[in-house]
Formats: structure tokens, sequence, C-alpha cells
């Protein structure tokens, strides 16, 4: 892309990002000025999606913040991307930050190999890199998340704010129902507030006590009364898990990681853990009113270890993250009926089993491990055949929970400690509590190359909870 149409996006975004914050207000019923949500979008045109994205420190102001955040292109999220399956995503990454970087793009089933989806490129300070790929023809439609994943610093660049979504348009998006929606991405991120007595530290996983929905402190979402909505969110925390609820309203599930359910699923509040994504659609109430979007709290530290459990943020207390405000009314829109067809996973050839602990680690002290190793870049952990379906069993042994994420191929959950798993659905990121063996199954399909799978609490995966996977053809 030339260095005009990257000006262009760079105004369009500050100016949009400045329009959510200074523009147009709601007043909440408790007085309080809550700003509009805001996100700026940047869409592929004629089969390409072209784009500069600029890592480096930007002044930011969101309140309760030390006011200093890390941010592609001075946003906070950095743009939601939107392309069509069969596009080319060509993108030119500037580091301006200290410490080395990279980008990858969770979830997408891409080559993780070459200028593609390779997280062992090593962008320095100063450099840049072109990303260049395609998303295949028959990419299913969904939502996905750009982050930065260089081995060392990933935690503290996306806990610093560094990420963004990532729309792949298609098949679900055209069922009428879900087209007829209004459609809101939310993108979910906690952050350090300015004085914040401790933090949990990197062994807990950092999480931040202000939260943000599109880096705005509960933001106003505007939708007419009796309408249908759909929220499409994406858990870009480091750490934290989040727990929604929306006042008077189910959520209906629609989609997971990887695309749409069978059919939408009634839900009571939605578990998403870092990395996770989930689309849903609520039936706005017909006669209208405030509605609060409510985070509940959640244990993601064992029973055993209840003095460390108080010092993780999300296991205490509720708190309202955004307000859906009615504006007007509109009709009714039903749920759909049927969604899109998921073939299950047939035989696997093969089953592997990921222990998932923490531990010493000889020379290196308090490490997390998969099979009691901390993460190698020079070892292949785990070599598999292109085409092949396995079964893996992922043992969690320790006294927290850890989201298990795998890269270019999204897995179906077979089973829980052994009870067998209801819900057919593609996940890339599969929650393991503490305690708990979960089995899933996977299929290596079209793209042969190294990567990687690794515990989604990204402070986990620098203290070594990563192994290295070998797609051979
Ligand atoms: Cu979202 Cu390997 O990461
Ligand atoms: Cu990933
Ligand atoms: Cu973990």
């Amino acid at each position: 892309m030339k260095r005009r149409s990257f000006l262009a996006l760079m105004a369009g975004g500050a100016a949009a990002a400045s329009a959510g914050l200074l523009g147009q207000h709601w007043l909440s019923r408790a007085g309080q000025v809550s700003p509009v949500m805001s996100q700026p979008v940047v869409r592929s045109s004629q089969g390409a999606l072209m784009l500069d994205l600029v890592a480096q420190e930007t002044r930011v102001t969101i309140p309760g913040t030390a006011g200093r955040a890390l941010t592609y292109n001075g946003l906070l999220p950095g743009p939601v991307l939107e392309v069509n399956a069969g596009d080319d995503v060509k993108i030119q990454l500037h580091n301006r930050l200290n410490q080395p970087t990279n980008l990858h793009y969770h979830g997408l089933h891409v080559s993780p190999e070459g200028n593609a989806d390779n997280v062992f490129l090593s962008v320095q300070p100063g450099a840049s890199q072109s990303y260049s790929f395609q998303i295949p023809d028959d990419h299913p439609a969904g939502l996905f998340y750009y982050h930065p994943h260089h081995h060392g610093t990933v935690s503290d660049q996306v806990f610093g704010g560094l990420g963004g979504a990532l729309i792949v348009r298609g098949e679900l998006d055209q069922i009428p129902e879900v087209q007829a929606a209004q459609e809101k991405v939310l993108f979910l991120k906690d952050l350090p507030a300015d004085r914040q007595p401790g933090m949990g530290g990197a062994m807990l996983g950092r999480e931040g006590s202000v939260l943000t929905v599109n880096g705005q402190v509960n933001p106003t979402i505007e939708t007419p009364a009796g309408g249908l909505l759909r929220l499409r969110l994406v858990n870009g925390s480091n750490a934290r898990f989040w727990r929604l609820a929306l006042e008077g309203h189910r959520l209906h599930l629609i989609a997971t990681d990887g695309g749409a359910l069978e059919q939408p699923l009634a839900i009571q509040d939605l578990l998403l853990v870092p990395g996770a994504r989930a689309d849903v659609l609520v039936q706005i109430s017909p006669t209208g009113g405030q509605f609060r979007l409510r985070n509940r709290s959640y244990n993601r530290v064992g029973r055993r270890m209840m003095g460390m459990r108080r010092m993780v943020a999300s296991s205490q207390g509720e708190e309202t993250i955004a307000t859906i405000q009615t504006h007007g009314t509109t009709t009714p829109v039903a749920l759909p009926r049927e969604l899109l067809p998921i073939q299950p996973l047939n035989n696997p050839v093969r089953t592997r089993r990921f222990v998932m602990n923490h531990g010493m680690a000889p020379g290196m002290g308090m490490m997390f491990l998969i099979n009691g190793q901390p993460y190698d870049h020079q070892r292949i952990d785990t070599r598999v055949r292109l085409g092949d379906i396995e079964e893996w069993d992922l043992v969690n042994t320790g006294v927290m929970d850890h989201p298990f994420h795998v890269h270019v191929n999204p897995m179906q959950v077979i089973s829980r400690n052994g009870e067998p798993e209801r819900l057919l659905a593609w996940r890339d990121v599969v929650l393991v509590r503490a305690g708990e063996t979960v089995r899933v199954r996977t299929q290596f399909r079209d793209f042969s190359g190294r990567s990687v799978y690794h515990c989604h609490i990204l402070d986990h995966e620098d203290l070594g909870m990563m192994g290295n996977l070998l797609i051979e053809a």
C-alpha cells in the first residue's frame, strides 16, 4: 500500500476514535456520561485488504488508566479488519516499540510459514515486515483476532493494549435473520488502572481492573427496540476470563471461534476465555429501555488455592461493561432456526496427551510446562501428518485453569472428564479447568509447516507453556 492510503487510514482512524470519545454522549440514568460505542473498520476492496499497522506507544484518554497504551495506528483496540473468503491480505507492520514484535492472525486457517501467519518472524524495533497471504475460498465466515506473538514479549504487548478484531464474511452472514440483525463488534480488554494494587503477577496471569469495550469504559450501544442485535465478542485480554450476561435478555449463541453453530443455543451467560470469540443474537425487548451488559465473576484459580484466588481481579464482583440503549423501534425479527451444518470429525489415527502444569525447570526457576517441559524454540514437540485426524487429551494437573490454543486448524471438543460434549462447535481455544481432562479432535488440513500450541493466558505462554507443532506433508 502506498504512503497516501496509509495516512488516510491513520487520519480516518483517529477521527473515528475521537468522535467516539468526545462526540455524542448519552446521559445514563445514574447521570454519568457514557460514550457511544465506536469501532473504526478497514474493509477489503476488489479482493484485497491492504493496510499499514504501526505498533507504538500512544497517549490514550481512557478514564482510570495511566493514559498510555500500546496501540496499532494510535487506536485501542486496533481497527476492525474485514475481508471476504478468497481475499488477499497484505499488511505492512511497522515496529515503533522498543522491543521485537510480530503479528499473528489468531484462528485463521492460513499458512503458518513464510510471510503468512508465521509467529517465528521477529520484527526488530524500527523495522517493518510485510505479511501477505490469501484467505482460502472456502474459509468459514467468522470472527478472528490479530495480535502480537513474539515469544517472550507477547503478554506485555497484549496487556499493554495491542490487538484487534478480524472479520471474515461469508455464508453465516447471509442467513436472512443474521443479515437482518444489527451487528456490533465488541473487543473486550482489561487495562491496568493508574494505581492498581497487586495485579497478581505473571504467575497468575495479569489482569487489569479497568474493563473496556472497544477501548471505552461502559460505552452505550444504541439499537432499536424489538430488533435483533448481533454482538460479536472478542476476548482480547492477557489473562482475564469474561463472563457476560445482559440484563433482562437471553443470549443466543450462533457462532464460536471457528464460525457458525448448527442451531442457535440459548444461554444465560457467556464465558469467554482469553483469545476466544463468540457471536450472540439478542432479541431486544419491544418495550425498549436501557439494559446493562454485565461481567460476572469467574474463579479461574482452583479451590485449593483460596489465597491466590483473592489476587485475581476477575474472581471479584460484577461490573457493567456496556449499556444497551434503545433508540426508536423496529419490526421484530425471529431467531434463525438453522444455521450451518458442522461435519463431526471422524475417528482419529492417533491419540496424544498434553499435560499442563507449572513447576521448576532446571536453571530457569518456576515455569509453566507442557508435558514437563518449558518452551524451546529449537525443539519440535509434536510432529503430525498433513491430512490426519488426531485426538488430543488436554490434561490440567495444576491449580489454575488453562485455555489451550492451537494455530492453523480448529478443534472439536469430544468430552470433558469423560462426559461427552453435547455442543458440536469449532473452537481454537479450549478451556481446560484445574484438574480437568478435555478430549479434542482436530484435522491438519491444507497447510504444512511449523506452528505452535499454547496456553492463551499469555503470561503462561511467555513463561513456557507452549510447544512447537510440525505439520509434515
Ligand atoms: Cu492468540 Cu498463539 O495466539
Ligand atoms: Cu493463535
Ligand atoms: Cu495457563
